[in-house]
C-alpha cells in the first residue's frame, strides 16, 4: 500500500486552518474544500488516462494530451463530512461521477452502519474510484466502504482514497486489508482515543463543518 502526503505548503496551510479549535463552521467546510482539491489533484496525477494527438494552434501543430472522456472516474464521498472534502471533485476530475454513501460510526462500539448507498450495482468495466472520507480513525469506516466498492467490480488498483488525517491504526487494517492500495493524506497524527478520536487530529469534521 502507498500512503502519501503531499509536501506542499497549502496543505499544511489548510490542515492547521482546520485544526484550529477557533476556526468557524463556514470557514473549516471551506478549509476542508480546499484542502482536497489539492489533494484530489494529487491523487489524480498518472492515474487519468489521456488520448493524445495533434492539434491545430494560431501559430503552429502541437502534440496534445486529453483527459480520455470515455475512462469511467467516479467519486464516492462518506456523508456526512466526505461531502465538504469531495466539494471541487467535479471541477477537478472531468466527467466523473459522484455516488454518495452515508456511514456512521457508533459512539460506543465505534462500528460503522450504512445509512445510504447510492453505489451502481455494478460500476463499468475499468472504473477508477476515489474514495473520499476526512477521518480515518479505526478505519471501519473506510473499509467498510471500500469493500462495498470492490463488491461492485472494482480492484484495489483502480481505488483510491483520499483523507484529510489518518493515524496508524487506520493505515495498518487498510494495508493488511488491501494491498496495492494509494491513500493520499492532508496529514498522518500519531494516535487515537478509545473513543475512536485522532490526537490531535481536528475535532468531529462532520460537526465542524456542518454545525
Ligand atoms: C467520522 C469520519 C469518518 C469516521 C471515521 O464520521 O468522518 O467517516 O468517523 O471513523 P473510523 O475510521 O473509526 O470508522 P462520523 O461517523 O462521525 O459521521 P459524520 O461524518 O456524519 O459526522
Amino acid at each position: 500500500m502507498l500512503v502519501f502526503v503531499p509536501p506542499h505548503p497549502l496543505i499544511k496551510h489548510w490542515v492547521s486552518v482546520l485544526r484550529n479549535e477557533q476556526t468557524p463552521c463556514p470557514i473549516f467546510k471551506n478549509a476542508m474544500a480546499e484542502l482536497g482539491r489539492l489533494l484530489i489533484y494529487e491523487a489524480s496525477r498518472d492515474w487519468l488516462p489521456t488520448i493524445s494527438g495533434e492539434i491545430q494552434s494560431p501559430l503552429g501543430v502541437a502534440s496534445v494530451e486529453f483527459i480520455d472522456p470515455r475512462e469511467p472516474v467516479a467519486v464516492v464521498p462518506i456523508l456526512r463530512a466526505g461531502l465538504a472534502l469531495a466539494e471541487h471533485a467535479s471541477s477537478i476530475l472531468p466527467a466523473t461521477k459522484i455516488y454518495h454513501l452515508g456511514v456512521s460510526r457508533d459512539e460506543e462500539t465505534l462500528q460503522p452502519t450504512v445509512y445510504l448507498n447510492k453505489l451502481p450495482e455494478k460500476f463499468p468495466e475499468g472504473t477508477r474510484v476515489l474514495v473520499v472520507d476526512p477521518m480515518l480513525a479505526t478505519g471501519g469506516t473506510i473499509v467498510a466502504a471500500i469493500d462495498l466498492v470492490k463488491e461492485r467490480g472494482v480492484d484495489n488498483q483502480h481505488i483510491k482514497v483520499v483523507c484529510a488525517v489518518t493515524c496508524p491504526s487506520a493505515l495498518q487494517k487498510l494495508s493488511e486489508k488491501y494491498p496495492g492500495l494509494h491513500v493520499y493524506a492532508g496529514i498522518i497524527d500519531p494516535t487515537i482515543t478509545d473513543k475512536g478520536m485522532i490526537i490531535p487530529g481536528l475535532g468531529d469534521a462532520g460537526d465542524r463543518s456542518y454545525g
